[in-house]
Protein backbone atom coordinates (compact mmCIF):
# COMPACT_ATOMS: atom_id res chain seq x y z
CA UNK A 1 0.00 0.00 0.00
CA UNK A 2 1.41 3.54 -0.62
CA UNK A 3 2.33 5.69 1.77
CA UNK A 4 -0.45 8.23 1.65
CA UNK A 5 -3.11 5.68 1.82
CA UNK A 6 -1.83 4.38 4.88
CA UNK A 7 -1.85 7.74 6.22
CA UNK A 8 -5.67 8.43 5.10
CA UNK A 9 -6.60 5.29 6.51
CA UNK A 10 -4.80 5.96 9.95
CA UNK A 11 -6.54 9.22 9.59
CA UNK A 12 -10.31 8.38 9.67
CA UNK A 13 -9.38 5.99 12.06
CA UNK A 14 -8.23 8.53 14.61
CA UNK A 15 -11.75 10.43 13.41
CA UNK A 16 -14.24 7.92 14.00
CA UNK A 17 -12.60 6.86 17.26
CA UNK A 18 -12.79 10.41 18.60
CA UNK A 19 -16.45 10.78 17.32
CA UNK A 20 -17.63 7.43 19.11
CA UNK A 21 -15.62 8.82 22.15
CA UNK A 22 -16.96 12.40 21.55
CA UNK A 23 -20.60 10.46 21.47
CA UNK A 24 -19.82 8.41 24.70
CA UNK A 25 -18.44 11.02 26.95
CA UNK A 26 -20.77 14.47 25.90
CA UNK A 27 -23.74 13.10 25.45
CA UNK A 28 -26.79 13.37 27.81
CA UNK A 29 -27.93 9.91 29.08
CA UNK A 30 -31.47 9.96 28.38
CA UNK A 31 -30.98 10.90 24.66
CA UNK A 32 -31.99 8.47 22.15
CA UNK A 33 -33.92 6.79 25.10
CA UNK A 34 -37.52 7.23 23.24
CA UNK A 35 -36.58 8.85 19.76
CA UNK A 36 -34.04 12.27 18.57
CA UNK A 37 -34.33 13.71 21.44
CA UNK A 38 -33.43 14.09 25.46
CA UNK A 39 -36.21 11.76 27.02
CA UNK A 40 -35.48 13.79 30.98
CA UNK A 41 -36.56 16.64 29.07
CA UNK A 42 -40.41 15.88 28.83
CA UNK A 43 -40.48 15.24 32.61
CA UNK A 44 -38.62 18.93 32.90
CA UNK A 45 -40.74 20.36 30.33
CA UNK A 46 -44.01 18.90 32.61
CA UNK A 47 -42.99 19.27 35.83
CA UNK A 48 -42.98 23.94 36.49
CA UNK A 49 -46.74 24.48 38.54
CA UNK A 50 -48.13 27.24 36.68
CA UNK A 51 -47.64 30.82 38.52
CA UNK A 52 -50.80 32.05 37.50
CA UNK A 53 -54.06 30.94 38.82
CA UNK A 54 -56.63 32.56 36.65
CA UNK A 55 -59.87 34.76 38.22
CA UNK A 56 -62.13 31.18 39.11
CA UNK A 57 -59.63 30.42 41.22
CA UNK A 58 -60.16 33.89 43.51
CA UNK A 59 -63.94 33.43 42.76
CA UNK A 60 -63.73 30.84 45.72
CA UNK A 61 -62.42 33.14 48.37
CA UNK A 62 -63.00 36.69 46.92
CA UNK A 63 -66.68 36.05 45.64
CA UNK A 64 -67.99 39.77 46.18
CA UNK A 65 -64.59 41.33 44.19
CA UNK A 66 -65.74 38.68 41.30
CA UNK A 67 -68.78 39.57 40.79
CA UNK A 68 -68.38 43.27 41.11
CA UNK A 69 -65.50 42.46 38.36
CA UNK A 70 -67.23 40.12 36.27
CA UNK A 71 -70.26 42.42 35.83
CA UNK A 72 -67.98 45.44 34.92
CA UNK A 73 -65.68 46.88 32.05
CA UNK A 74 -63.05 45.03 33.31
CA UNK A 75 -63.73 41.86 33.06
CA UNK A 76 -61.40 41.34 29.94
CA UNK A 77 -58.48 42.19 32.63
CA UNK A 78 -57.93 39.02 34.78
CA UNK A 79 -57.17 39.76 38.55
CA UNK A 80 -53.39 38.58 38.43
CA UNK A 81 -52.51 41.53 35.72
CA UNK A 82 -53.16 43.81 38.73
CA UNK A 83 -52.36 41.95 41.75
CA UNK A 84 -49.64 39.72 40.51
CA UNK A 85 -49.15 36.10 40.20
CA UNK A 86 -51.31 33.81 42.77
CA UNK A 87 -49.23 30.88 42.95
CA UNK A 88 -49.26 30.01 46.32
CA UNK A 89 -51.73 32.47 47.70
CA UNK A 90 -53.52 32.91 50.30
CA UNK A 91 -50.84 29.93 51.86
CA UNK A 92 -47.38 31.87 50.97
CA UNK A 93 -49.00 35.34 52.12
CA UNK A 94 -51.35 38.33 51.25
CA UNK A 95 -51.29 39.32 47.26
CA UNK A 96 -50.24 42.82 46.83
CA UNK A 97 -52.57 45.59 46.20
CA UNK A 98 -51.65 47.83 44.00
CA UNK A 99 -51.22 51.80 46.13
CA UNK A 100 -49.65 53.63 42.82
CA UNK A 101 -52.45 53.42 40.45
CA UNK A 102 -51.80 55.65 38.73
CA UNK A 103 -48.57 53.88 37.21
CA UNK A 104 -50.58 51.04 37.16
CA UNK A 105 -53.95 52.17 35.20
CA UNK A 106 -51.77 54.40 32.83
CA UNK A 107 -49.82 51.18 31.54
CA UNK A 108 -52.90 50.50 29.83
CA UNK A 109 -55.01 53.72 29.26
CA UNK A 110 -52.24 56.62 28.53
CA UNK A 111 -53.15 57.90 25.22
CA UNK A 112 -50.49 57.49 22.63
CA UNK A 113 -50.51 57.26 18.65
CA UNK A 114 -50.22 53.61 18.77
CA UNK A 115 -52.62 52.49 20.72
CA UNK A 116 -55.78 51.19 19.21
CA UNK A 117 -58.96 53.17 19.35
CA UNK A 118 -60.83 50.37 21.17
CA UNK A 119 -59.00 50.84 24.02
CA UNK A 120 -60.29 53.43 26.21
CA UNK A 121 -57.02 56.16 26.69
CA UNK A 122 -56.80 59.68 28.24
CA UNK A 123 -54.82 62.78 28.84
CA UNK A 124 -53.11 61.70 32.10
CA UNK A 125 -52.15 65.63 33.01
CA UNK A 126 -55.72 66.71 32.03
CA UNK A 127 -57.89 63.60 33.10
CA UNK A 128 -56.81 62.97 37.08
CA UNK A 129 -54.93 66.12 38.10
CA UNK A 130 -52.35 63.89 39.73
CA UNK A 131 -54.91 62.59 41.67
CA UNK A 132 -55.13 58.41 42.16
CA UNK A 133 -57.24 57.10 39.38
CA UNK A 134 -59.14 54.92 42.40
CA UNK A 135 -60.59 57.86 44.19
CA UNK A 136 -63.08 58.29 41.28
CA UNK A 137 -62.87 54.62 39.45
CA UNK A 138 -63.41 51.60 41.15
CA UNK A 139 -60.68 49.60 39.78
CA UNK A 140 -62.70 46.44 39.53
CA UNK A 141 -65.45 47.85 37.40
CA UNK A 142 -64.36 51.60 36.62
CA UNK A 143 -66.40 52.98 33.84
CA UNK A 144 -68.14 56.09 35.90
CA UNK A 145 -72.22 55.51 36.48
CA UNK A 146 -71.63 51.74 35.33
CA UNK A 147 -72.70 48.44 37.09
CA UNK A 148 -71.25 48.01 40.82
CA UNK A 149 -69.66 51.44 41.54
CA UNK A 150 -70.47 50.69 45.04
CA UNK A 151 -67.86 48.89 47.25
CA UNK A 152 -69.16 45.63 47.06
CA UNK A 153 -68.11 44.77 50.74
CA UNK A 154 -70.54 47.23 52.25
CA UNK A 155 -73.62 46.05 50.25
CA UNK A 156 -75.54 49.17 50.78
CA UNK A 157 -79.03 49.29 49.68
CA UNK A 158 -81.30 52.54 48.18
CA UNK A 159 -80.12 55.68 49.11
CA UNK A 160 -76.85 54.57 50.47
CA UNK A 161 -75.84 52.55 47.76
CA UNK A 162 -76.76 55.44 45.25
CA UNK A 163 -74.70 57.78 47.58
CA UNK A 164 -71.74 55.32 47.73
CA UNK A 165 -71.51 56.52 43.84
CA UNK A 166 -70.68 60.49 45.09
CA UNK A 167 -68.36 59.52 47.84
CA UNK A 168 -64.97 59.29 45.83
CA UNK A 169 -65.39 62.83 45.16
CA UNK A 170 -67.88 64.55 47.39
CA UNK A 171 -67.36 62.50 50.53
CA UNK A 172 -68.51 59.78 52.50
CA UNK A 173 -70.54 62.65 54.52
CA UNK A 174 -71.12 64.94 51.79
CA UNK A 175 -68.49 67.66 52.69
CA UNK A 176 -66.50 67.34 49.38
CA UNK A 177 -63.11 66.21 48.81
CA UNK A 178 -60.25 67.97 47.61
CA UNK A 179 -61.70 70.50 44.57
CA UNK A 180 -64.75 69.02 44.14
CA UNK A 181 -68.19 70.48 45.69
CA UNK A 182 -69.53 69.98 49.15
CA UNK A 183 -73.53 69.05 48.87
CA UNK A 184 -74.59 68.44 52.21
CA UNK A 185 -77.17 70.64 53.77
CA UNK A 186 -77.67 72.42 50.47
CA UNK A 187 -81.36 73.08 49.90
CA UNK A 188 -82.82 69.72 48.34
CA UNK A 189 -84.51 71.68 45.18
CA UNK A 190 -81.39 72.99 44.44
CA UNK A 191 -79.50 69.83 44.21
CA UNK A 192 -82.48 68.61 42.69
CA UNK A 193 -82.40 70.89 39.93
CA UNK A 194 -78.53 70.59 39.43
CA UNK A 195 -79.29 66.85 38.81
CA UNK A 196 -81.62 67.23 36.82
CA UNK A 197 -79.40 70.52 34.62
CA UNK A 198 -76.61 67.98 34.61
CA UNK A 199 -78.59 64.99 33.41
CA UNK A 200 -80.49 66.84 30.56
CA UNK A 201 -77.30 68.88 29.92
CA UNK A 202 -78.22 72.10 30.63
CA UNK A 203 -75.60 72.15 32.95
CA UNK A 204 -72.49 71.00 31.73
CA UNK A 205 -69.66 68.90 33.55
CA UNK A 206 -68.05 65.61 31.96
CA UNK A 207 -67.97 64.03 35.22
CA UNK A 208 -71.49 65.27 36.63
CA UNK A 209 -73.15 64.95 33.05
CA UNK A 210 -72.16 60.78 33.04
CA UNK A 211 -73.01 60.64 36.83
CA UNK A 212 -76.54 62.28 36.24
CA UNK A 213 -77.57 60.11 33.34
CA UNK A 214 -77.59 56.59 35.25
CA UNK A 215 -79.90 58.69 37.59
CA UNK A 216 -84.10 57.86 37.68
CA UNK A 217 -86.09 61.25 38.73
CA UNK A 218 -86.61 59.38 41.66
CA UNK A 219 -82.95 58.43 42.80
CA UNK A 220 -82.07 62.46 42.02
CA UNK A 221 -85.54 63.05 44.52
CA UNK A 222 -83.62 60.69 47.03
CA UNK A 223 -80.12 61.94 46.47
CA UNK A 224 -81.81 65.81 46.90
CA UNK A 225 -83.34 65.07 50.06
CA UNK A 226 -80.66 62.56 51.46
CA UNK A 227 -78.16 65.57 51.58
CA UNK A 228 -79.55 68.24 52.49
CA UNK A 229 -80.62 66.13 55.07
CA UNK A 230 -76.76 65.84 56.31
CA UNK A 231 -75.23 68.24 58.74
CA UNK A 232 -73.28 71.28 55.86
CA UNK A 233 -70.10 72.79 56.56
CA UNK A 234 -71.49 76.31 57.96
CA UNK A 235 -73.81 74.26 60.06
CA UNK A 236 -71.31 71.60 61.91
C1 LIG B 1 -58.37 29.82 49.34
C2 LIG B 1 -58.90 31.16 49.47
C3 LIG B 1 -58.32 32.28 48.60
C4 LIG B 1 -58.16 32.29 47.24
C5 LIG B 1 -58.51 31.18 46.24
C6 LIG B 1 -57.66 33.61 46.90
N1 LIG B 1 -57.50 34.36 48.03
FE1 LIG B 1 -56.86 36.27 48.13
N2 LIG B 1 -56.88 36.22 50.17
C7 LIG B 1 -57.29 35.12 50.93
C8 LIG B 1 -57.04 35.41 52.33
C9 LIG B 1 -57.34 34.47 53.49
C10 LIG B 1 -56.45 36.71 52.38
C11 LIG B 1 -55.99 37.47 53.60
C12 LIG B 1 -57.11 38.32 54.11
C13 LIG B 1 -56.70 39.10 55.30
O1 LIG B 1 -55.78 38.70 56.03
O2 LIG B 1 -57.29 40.16 55.49
C14 LIG B 1 -56.38 37.19 51.01
C15 LIG B 1 -55.90 38.42 50.65
C16 LIG B 1 -55.91 38.92 49.35
C17 LIG B 1 -55.56 40.27 48.98
C18 LIG B 1 -55.14 41.36 49.92
C19 LIG B 1 -56.37 41.89 50.64
C20 LIG B 1 -56.04 42.76 51.79
O3 LIG B 1 -56.99 43.28 52.38
O4 LIG B 1 -54.86 42.93 52.13
C21 LIG B 1 -55.70 40.37 47.63
C22 LIG B 1 -55.46 41.59 46.77
C23 LIG B 1 -56.13 39.07 47.16
N3 LIG B 1 -56.26 38.22 48.23
C24 LIG B 1 -56.36 38.78 45.82
C25 LIG B 1 -56.63 37.50 45.36
C26 LIG B 1 -56.67 37.15 43.96
C27 LIG B 1 -56.45 38.12 42.81
C28 LIG B 1 -56.94 35.81 43.89
C29 LIG B 1 -57.06 34.95 42.65
C30 LIG B 1 -55.89 34.89 41.77
C31 LIG B 1 -57.09 35.32 45.25
N4 LIG B 1 -56.87 36.36 46.10
C32 LIG B 1 -57.40 34.02 45.59
C33 LIG B 1 -57.85 33.97 50.43
C34 LIG B 1 -57.88 33.58 49.10
C1 LIG C 1 -57.35 46.91 36.96
C2 LIG C 1 -56.67 46.36 38.08
C3 LIG C 1 -57.39 45.38 38.99
C4 LIG C 1 -58.03 44.21 38.63
C5 LIG C 1 -58.23 43.64 37.24
C6 LIG C 1 -58.48 43.60 39.85
N1 LIG C 1 -58.13 44.38 40.93
FE1 LIG C 1 -58.47 43.96 42.89
N2 LIG C 1 -57.76 45.83 43.42
C7 LIG C 1 -57.19 46.72 42.53
C8 LIG C 1 -56.85 47.94 43.26
C9 LIG C 1 -56.22 49.19 42.66
C10 LIG C 1 -57.25 47.72 44.61
C11 LIG C 1 -57.18 48.71 45.76
C12 LIG C 1 -58.54 49.37 45.84
C13 LIG C 1 -58.61 50.65 46.54
O1 LIG C 1 -57.58 51.18 46.98
O2 LIG C 1 -59.75 51.16 46.64
C14 LIG C 1 -57.79 46.37 44.67
C15 LIG C 1 -58.26 45.76 45.83
C16 LIG C 1 -58.58 44.41 45.92
C17 LIG C 1 -58.80 43.67 47.14
C18 LIG C 1 -58.69 44.24 48.53
C19 LIG C 1 -59.99 44.90 48.83
C20 LIG C 1 -60.03 45.62 50.14
O3 LIG C 1 -60.88 46.50 50.22
O4 LIG C 1 -59.23 45.33 51.03
C21 LIG C 1 -59.12 42.38 46.81
C22 LIG C 1 -59.44 41.24 47.75
C23 LIG C 1 -59.10 42.31 45.36
N3 LIG C 1 -58.76 43.55 44.86
C24 LIG C 1 -59.38 41.17 44.63
C25 LIG C 1 -59.49 41.13 43.25
C26 LIG C 1 -60.02 40.00 42.50
C27 LIG C 1 -60.49 38.70 43.12
C28 LIG C 1 -59.98 40.35 41.19
C29 LIG C 1 -60.48 39.56 39.98
C30 LIG C 1 -61.82 39.04 40.06
C31 LIG C 1 -59.41 41.70 41.11
N4 LIG C 1 -59.15 42.12 42.38
C32 LIG C 1 -59.16 42.39 39.93
C33 LIG C 1 -56.96 46.54 41.19
C34 LIG C 1 -57.48 45.48 40.44
C1 LIG D 1 -53.99 45.46 31.31
C2 LIG D 1 -54.58 46.66 30.82
C3 LIG D 1 -55.45 47.48 31.74
C4 LIG D 1 -55.14 47.96 32.99
C5 LIG D 1 -53.89 47.74 33.82
C6 LIG D 1 -56.25 48.80 33.39
N1 LIG D 1 -57.22 48.79 32.40
FE1 LIG D 1 -58.94 49.87 32.38
N2 LIG D 1 -59.55 48.94 30.69
C7 LIG D 1 -58.76 48.08 29.95
C8 LIG D 1 -59.50 47.66 28.77
C9 LIG D 1 -58.99 46.72 27.69
C10 LIG D 1 -60.76 48.31 28.84
C11 LIG D 1 -61.91 48.23 27.84
C12 LIG D 1 -62.80 47.08 28.17
C13 LIG D 1 -63.93 46.99 27.19
O1 LIG D 1 -64.52 48.02 26.85
O2 LIG D 1 -64.22 45.86 26.79
C14 LIG D 1 -60.75 49.11 30.05
C15 LIG D 1 -61.80 49.93 30.46
C16 LIG D 1 -61.66 50.92 31.44
C17 LIG D 1 -62.61 51.98 31.70
C18 LIG D 1 -63.95 52.16 31.03
C19 LIG D 1 -63.87 53.14 29.91
C20 LIG D 1 -65.22 53.35 29.30
O3 LIG D 1 -65.81 54.39 29.59
O4 LIG D 1 -65.66 52.48 28.57
C21 LIG D 1 -62.11 52.75 32.71
C22 LIG D 1 -62.74 53.99 33.31
C23 LIG D 1 -60.86 52.15 33.11
N3 LIG D 1 -60.62 51.04 32.32
C24 LIG D 1 -60.07 52.61 34.15
C25 LIG D 1 -58.97 51.92 34.66
C26 LIG D 1 -58.34 52.19 35.92
C27 LIG D 1 -58.77 53.27 36.89
C28 LIG D 1 -57.30 51.30 36.05
C29 LIG D 1 -56.34 51.15 37.21
C30 LIG D 1 -56.94 50.76 38.49
C31 LIG D 1 -57.26 50.49 34.85
N4 LIG D 1 -58.31 50.88 34.05
C32 LIG D 1 -56.31 49.51 34.58
C33 LIG D 1 -57.47 47.70 30.23
C34 LIG D 1 -56.77 47.99 31.39
C1 LIG E 1 -61.44 63.19 39.66
C2 LIG E 1 -62.02 61.95 39.27
C3 LIG E 1 -61.22 61.07 38.32
C4 LIG E 1 -59.92 60.63 38.45
C5 LIG E 1 -58.92 60.95 39.55
C6 LIG E 1 -59.67 59.76 37.33
N1 LIG E 1 -60.79 59.71 36.53
FE1 LIG E 1 -60.99 58.63 34.81
N2 LIG E 1 -62.86 59.38 34.51
C7 LIG E 1 -63.54 60.19 35.43
C8 LIG E 1 -64.89 60.41 34.92
C9 LIG E 1 -65.99 61.21 35.62
C10 LIG E 1 -64.97 59.75 33.67
C11 LIG E 1 -66.19 59.64 32.73
C12 LIG E 1 -66.41 60.92 31.98
C13 LIG E 1 -65.57 61.00 30.78
O1 LIG E 1 -65.69 60.13 29.90
O2 LIG E 1 -64.75 61.93 30.70
C14 LIG E 1 -63.68 59.11 33.44
C15 LIG E 1 -63.36 58.37 32.31
C16 LIG E 1 -62.19 57.60 32.18
C17 LIG E 1 -61.88 56.73 31.08
C18 LIG E 1 -62.74 56.51 29.86
C19 LIG E 1 -62.38 57.54 28.84
C20 LIG E 1 -63.05 57.29 27.50
O3 LIG E 1 -62.77 58.10 26.60
O4 LIG E 1 -63.81 56.34 27.37
C21 LIG E 1 -60.66 56.16 31.33
C22 LIG E 1 -59.90 55.19 30.45
C23 LIG E 1 -60.21 56.68 32.60
N3 LIG E 1 -61.15 57.54 33.08
C24 LIG E 1 -59.03 56.31 33.19
C25 LIG E 1 -58.49 56.94 34.32
C26 LIG E 1 -57.15 56.69 34.80
C27 LIG E 1 -56.15 55.74 34.19
C28 LIG E 1 -56.99 57.49 35.90
C29 LIG E 1 -55.74 57.63 36.76
C30 LIG E 1 -54.56 58.14 36.07
C31 LIG E 1 -58.22 58.22 36.10
N4 LIG E 1 -59.12 57.86 35.11
C32 LIG E 1 -58.46 59.13 37.12
C33 LIG E 1 -63.06 60.66 36.63
C34 LIG E 1 -61.77 60.48 37.10
C1 LIG F 1 -65.95 61.74 39.47
C2 LIG F 1 -66.25 62.75 40.44
C3 LIG F 1 -67.73 62.97 40.82
C4 LIG F 1 -68.62 62.02 41.23
C5 LIG F 1 -68.39 60.52 41.40
C6 LIG F 1 -69.84 62.74 41.52
N1 LIG F 1 -69.68 64.06 41.29
FE1 LIG F 1 -71.06 65.52 41.58
N2 LIG F 1 -69.74 66.93 40.98
C7 LIG F 1 -68.47 66.67 40.52
C8 LIG F 1 -67.87 67.90 40.05
C9 LIG F 1 -66.47 68.07 39.45
C10 LIG F 1 -68.83 68.93 40.27
C11 LIG F 1 -68.72 70.41 39.93
C12 LIG F 1 -69.23 70.57 38.55
C13 LIG F 1 -69.54 71.98 38.17
O1 LIG F 1 -68.75 72.86 38.48
O2 LIG F 1 -70.61 72.16 37.57
C14 LIG F 1 -69.99 68.27 40.85
C15 LIG F 1 -71.16 68.94 41.19
C16 LIG F 1 -72.27 68.34 41.73
C17 LIG F 1 -73.48 69.03 42.12
C18 LIG F 1 -73.71 70.53 42.04
C19 LIG F 1 -73.17 71.13 43.31
C20 LIG F 1 -73.41 72.62 43.39
O3 LIG F 1 -73.12 73.16 44.46
O4 LIG F 1 -73.86 73.21 42.41
C21 LIG F 1 -74.35 68.09 42.59
C22 LIG F 1 -75.76 68.34 43.14
C23 LIG F 1 -73.69 66.81 42.51
N3 LIG F 1 -72.42 66.99 41.97
C24 LIG F 1 -74.24 65.61 42.90
C25 LIG F 1 -73.63 64.39 42.76
C26 LIG F 1 -74.25 63.14 43.11
C27 LIG F 1 -75.65 63.02 43.71
C28 LIG F 1 -73.37 62.18 42.82
C29 LIG F 1 -73.55 60.66 42.96
C30 LIG F 1 -74.67 60.06 42.26
C31 LIG F 1 -72.17 62.80 42.32
N4 LIG F 1 -72.37 64.15 42.28
C32 LIG F 1 -71.02 62.13 41.96
C33 LIG F 1 -67.83 65.45 40.49
C34 LIG F 1 -68.40 64.25 40.84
Amino acid sequence: MPKHGVRLILLLVAFFASAVGARYYLKAPSFYEYGHYRANSVTEIAAPQPRYRGPGYCQTCHADRHTEWSAGVHKVVKCEVCHGAAKEHPQSGKLVIPTDTVRLCTLCHEAMPGRPAAQPQIEVAQHAGGQQCVTCHNPHSPKIGGPATTKASAAPVGTQALSARCAGCHGADGLGVGTFPALAGKDADYLAKALQDYKSGARANPMMNTIAKSLSDQDIGDLAAHYASLKGKATQ
